[in-house]
């Protein structure tokens, strides 16, 4: 049964001296699962199976596996699913970036070591996405993604809700009177009512969008609904694109993708953590994502998408109003139209001739846009040398030029102790700022940046003040939020050395991020500084020992092309 080239089964045979007895041992351990000879000669496509009793974004992936094998067996190969680490938003303790790379890791490896010719990712929650791209590249086996799409909304008194930004808009609302203990309970089982990701322009939407700009979907695959019948066509679809698939994710995965990617974050007003999965995604490329280049592009692309959190519409409207294809379509002026995709598609095959259905309440004319200028920002200065994130389009405009004294919280701990103390010395012009939660944290660069309104000044109507950390927010929160500080204070940037009192100035027209503190000074606390303690074992001591800054991607270096 050997071939010349070996495929289906026979490929990444063991080796243990005699590589016909093991293929033979591999063919006999198949066959007792039932499968006949015919069967075991096919091509094979690996299914990864992230469902999970932990994932509620994933519930629904035994019916997307089911259509991707019906996919792959109508296109006459072999579907082989199998499970990796799942990774669910609310669930992971210190959080789920802390563990993005293990996915990453995990799937990369039972991908390359396994006898697959391509594969099929199923993801969906925030860091699964990102993760199984990062390993489809590092993998380098052609690989299709399909994503569990996002949920759909709620109907509740009048309203329509969905995960997660109606959660931070009720439970601030909640913090500040206005919303009584018994209506924030009614509405906790009103805010995720579907199977899906969260349904605004999160993390979830952002990275399936970008995915689908690299091309590793078909371009519906981006936003069709988790519960919509297109989405199990969507899956079978993707297990007849994956059946002989030979176009490898490094062939698609290029400067000028990674561009188009960057001008799709912009344009849809997407989530900040879309940038640190960028730099890793183009990092396991043996690419760099250049934030100063990011924010150039910011410049020259508006803001085409109308959707929560910085919006008004869910995730169904911008399906129904056209999704990706219609926004590309707009965006075509500013975007290589020559990439390719898992197909060999053309980004201007794929994109079509613009006789696409629009709809123009949540996909913006490029000359009527939602606003001129894209929805992200890069900071440097002597807070940030380099650099930090502002998404300004969720952003207070009349705070983007401001200078104020500091409160500073020295951790995550810190914060959720003192925040609400009605003796802390914060007003409605202070700078919070949150240390020691970037990525070599023991906190594991969490979605904390969006520090809470101190409750005695949510109390008085404050709705949104300067913050600023060298962690992550999610992309389902709003406000004037500086993050991904770099270095982190626990790596001894600048931030670690910043004290409450201390003036910071913050300036989005220059793109400036300003410690106010004289040199002598900052030595000092240089000199006075104890770094953090290596965890003693496991996958935090590896992290400590391995993980690159945000503008890297908060990668393992060993995993990155150069291995440091
Ligand atoms: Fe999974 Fe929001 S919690 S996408
Ligand atoms: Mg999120």
């Amino acid at each position: 049964m050997s071939d010349a080239e070996p495929k289906g089964l026979g490929k990444n045979a063991a080796n243990y001296g005699d590589r016909e007895f093991a293929l033979y041992l591999r063919r006999s351990f198949a066959a007792s699962m039932g499968y006949t000879r015919d069967a075991l000669s096919r091509t094979t496509v690996g299914v990864v199976d992230t469902a999970s009793d932990l994932n509620n974004c994933h519930r629904s992936v035994p019916d997307l596996i089911d259509a991707v094998k019906r996919g792959v067996m109508l296109s006459g190969g072999l579907p082989l699913a199998f499970p990796t680490v799942s990774l669910c938003e609310p669930v992971l303790n210190p959080c789920s970036m802390h563990y993005r790379n293990l996915m990453a890791l995990d799937t990369e490896a039972m991908v390359s070591a396994q006898p697959m010719d391509s594969v099929v990712l199923i993801g969906g929650c925030d860091k699964t996405v990102p993760a199984q791209l990062m390993a489809a590249i590092s993998a380098d086996v052609p690989a299709v993604m399909v994503v569990t799409g996002p949920m759909s909304a709620n109907r509740y008194q009048g309203e329509r809700l969905a995960a997660c930004t109606d959660c931070r808009r009720y439970w601030a609302r909640y913090r500040a009177g206005d919303v009584t203990e018994a209506r924030i309970n009614e509405v906790e089982n009103a805010l995720a009512v579907t199977a899906g990701t969260c349904g605004v322009m999160g993390t979830a939407s952002t990275m399936a969008c970008i995915a689908a700009t690299l091309g590793f979907m078909p371009l519906e695959g981006a936003s069709a609904p988790a519960v919509h019948a297109d989405r199990l066509r969507i899956a079978e679809e993707a297990g007849r694109l994956a059946t002989g698939l030979k176009r490898r994710p490094s062939e698609i995965v290029t400067l000028k993708s990674l561009e188009n990617a960057m001008r799709v974050l912009l344009a849809l007003g997407g989530s900040t953590n879309a940038v640190v999965h960028l730099a890793a995604i183009a990092g396991r490329a043996g690419l760099k994502l250049d934030l100063k280049r990011l924010d150039a592009m910011s410049e020259e692309t508006p803001v085409l998408v109308d959707l929560k959190p910085t919006g008004e519409g869910y995730m169904e409207d911008f399906h129904f109003a056209g999704g990706m294809r219609a926004l590309l379509w707009e965006l075509r002026g500013l975007l290589h139209l020559d990439t390719v995709d898992v197909h060999g598609l053309t980004l201007a095959e794929r994109i079509g001739d613009g006789s696409h259905f629009v709809d123009r309440t949540y996909i913006k004319a490029f000359d009527n846009p939602v606003t001129p200028v894209g929805g992200l920002v890069a900071l440097y200065g002597s807070l940030a040398p380099d650099g930090a994130i502002l998404k300004r389009s969720a952003a207070t405009p009349a705070l983007f030029e401001h200078e104020a004294t500091c409160m500073v919280f020295d951790g995550v701990e810190d914060l959720a102790r003192r925040i609400d103390d009605e003796n802390l010395a914060v007003d409605a012009n202070t700078i919070m700022i949150l240390k020691n939660a970037g990525p070599l944290s023991p906190a594991g660069m969490p979605e904390a940046g969006y520090l809470p309104i101190p409750r005695k000044l949510a109390r008085a109507g404050v709705k949104d003040m300067v913050r600023m950390s060298d962690c992550r927010m999610s992309g389902t929160a709003f406000g004037t939020v500086v993050l991904h500080i770099s270095p982190e204070a626990a790596a001894g940037g600048p931030l670690a050395f910043a004290e409450t009192g201390d003036r910071v100035r913050l300036s989005v027209k220059d793109r400036t991020l300003d410690l106010l503190v004289d040199e002598a000074t900052m030595a000092a606390r240089r000199a006075a500084w104890t770094p953090p303690v290596k965890p003693k074992r496991g996958w935090d001591r590896l992290v400590f020992e391995q993980v690159n800054q945000a503008p890297e991607g908060a990668d393992l270096r060993f995993l990155t092309p150069c291995g440091e």
